[in-house]
């Protein structure tokens, strides 16, 4: 039997924000050095950044970039990468046991992030960080003038303010791993210190006009044992002061499993459970807070990567090749299921970071003084990117379900935009069935509805990958755009294990 896919126009889940399709640069491996800046290379510009991987970003159509960490951020001085490049410090990076030569800092960040036209969102290190050092980095960035390290960003060549919107009070601080991990307790204090010094610095409450951003930790993963009462602990202390709780979630495939497939294949439904149930998190501190202020979600970290996949880089030196997983086709299909649930969630995420973006765990990968190639998973982002705008609309569907890891999983995984300035409807489909399945949508009330793109991804070979010798082996293909009945119904034959784009107009 067919599955049913019903959508109407006035069932909105919620607007959809631009920062939905951020994602993450951190000192890490070769994303920074032989990522995004590598002096010499051929395509690099003045300043360091390559111009390849610029034409790429660009195309992936990230409008924010999370930055420095990540882990790194918690062990990081941010006044290292400050100043002459020749006089400044070369570091070890405990987290990452690298060594960092700071030859990239907050300035160059701000150039490439200018140059890229991206939106920064910068982390405070909470881990061997005071609050002070935040409220110095905060006075750095933003003031105009008129006092020490304003004037020192002047005199380091940045005459204007960099007017930074969003910033992360640290990084997964619930986390053994983490350079000096606190209790929810202790970040909640430490955090909400930090959180009403920002507040003060930049004369703005919560939510005010023109306010900044700030961003409390979450829980790093569902699977950490102090999830999900670390987030409760954590706005209890923070909530008048917090836009944003964070989200982290990677998810990975282990072939060794019993049901290694299935298990894969159900991360996005699980995805969505995490995120309902930090949802509620919210609401209940809400609500026990007797408050009229809303929380979002930001998911700045989101992805799969493979964890269990052997450490092979060496230890203390600069940019060892570390965590690049080259993307399969298996994992395109589970990434555009998560970035479905992104967008069913609309109401509630509104920031989200694709971590990463460059090298380390990225959808685009380099060769040091060579080439740069788009991964499989660059695809299902860049086309929801371009095209997942407006609104997320609710679907209704009569999809079949298999069995996971995480309990029961759709069989096809759908999510549907409308973007009413371009009068655009998107449809976003993942077949994570073995075989074809007949889909049959029912878009109502968006108008007379033409199908103008239908491109799907497709391959009997789950273990395909782009590599540098064949950069094109996974990439979308055309298919004849679906006929429209009565202006609203359109049958699909979604190919076994595919991602599908439409996009209609009306
Ligand atoms: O993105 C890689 C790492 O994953 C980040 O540094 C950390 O925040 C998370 O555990």
């Amino acid at each position: 039997m067919a599955t049913r896919i019903f959508a109407d126009k006035n069932m909105k889940i919620g607007g959809i924000s631009p920062e939905l399709y951020g994602s993450f640069l951190e000192h890490l491996g070769r994303a920074v050095y032989e990522g995004v800046y590598e002096p010499g290379h051929p395509t690099a510009d003045k300043d360091g950044f390559r111009g390849d991987v610029l034409a790429l970003v660009r195309e992936l159509g990230v409008p924010l970039v999370r930055y420095p960490g990540g882990n790194f951020v918690s062990g990081y001085d941010w006044k290292d990468g400050i100043g002459k490049k020749s006089e400044r410090k070369v570091r070890p990076d405990l987290a990452w046991a690298s060594v960092e030569p700071n030859e990239f800092g907050i300035d160059e960040f701000m150039k490439w992030c200018k140059k890229a036209e991206i939106q920064p969102m910068l982390a405070f290190n909470m881990g061997t960080g005071t609050p002070k050092d935040a409220l110095e980095l905060f006075e750095y960035c933003n003031y105009p003038s008129g006092t020490y390290y304003s004037d020192l960003r002047r005199k380091n060549g940045a005459g204007s303010p960099y007017g930074i919107k969003y910033w992360c009070i640290g990084n997964e601080m619930d986390g053994e791993w983490q350079i000096c991990n606190l209790t929810a307790d202790d970040y909640g204090k430490k955090a909400g210190q930090t959180m009403r010094m920002i507040r003060k610095a930049d004369a703005k409450g919560a939510g005010e006009e023109g306010a900044v951003k700030l961003v409390v930790c979450g829980s790093s993963s569902v699977e950490i044992p102090t999830y999900p009462e670390w987030d409760r602990v954590v706005l209890e202390h923070t909530y008048e002061d917090a836009d944003f709780i964070s989200m982290h979630r990677y998810y990975e495939y282990m072939p060794s499993g019993k049901n290694p497939l299935e298990d894969f294949l159900g991360s996005a439904d699980d995805m969505a459970e995490f995120i309902e149930t930090i949802r509620a998190t919210i609401r209940y501190v809400r609500a026990k807070k007797r408050s009229r202020h809303n929380v979002f979600i930001s998911f700045d970290e989101w992805n799969v990567w493979s964890q269990h996949a052997k450490r092979t880089a060496p230890n203390w030196v600069k940019a060892p090749h570390l965590i690049e997983d080259n993307y399969t086709v298996r994992d395109l299909l589970v990434f555009a299921g998560m970035l479905n649930t992104l967008l069913n969630h609309a109401d509630v995420v509104k920031v989200a970071c694709l971590a990463q973006l460059v090298n380390v765990i990225a959808p685009i990968l380099t060769e040091k003084g060579g080439a740069a190639i788009r991964q499989t998973i660059f695809y299902p982002f860049s086309y929801a990117s371009a095209h997942g705008r407006g609104e997320a609309i609710r679907t209704i569907s009569s999809s079949g379900k298999f069995d996971s890891r995480y309990g029961s999983a759709r069989l096809i995984n759908e999510a549907v935009t409308h973007d009413a300035a371009k009068r655009e409807v998107c449809v976003f489909l993942v077949n994570y069935g073995q075989s074809a399945e007949e889909t049959e949508l029912e878009l109502r009330s968006f108008g007379e509805l033409s199908c103008r793109e239908f491109v799907c991804i497709e391959n009997n070979d789950l273990d395909l990958r782009n590599t540098f010798s064949a950069p094109d082996a996974v990439k979308p293909e055309h298919r004849e755009p679906v006929s429209v009945k009565d202006g609203c119904r359109a049958c699909v034959r979604v190919s076994p294990m595919s991602w599908n784009f439409l996009r209609f107009t009306y």
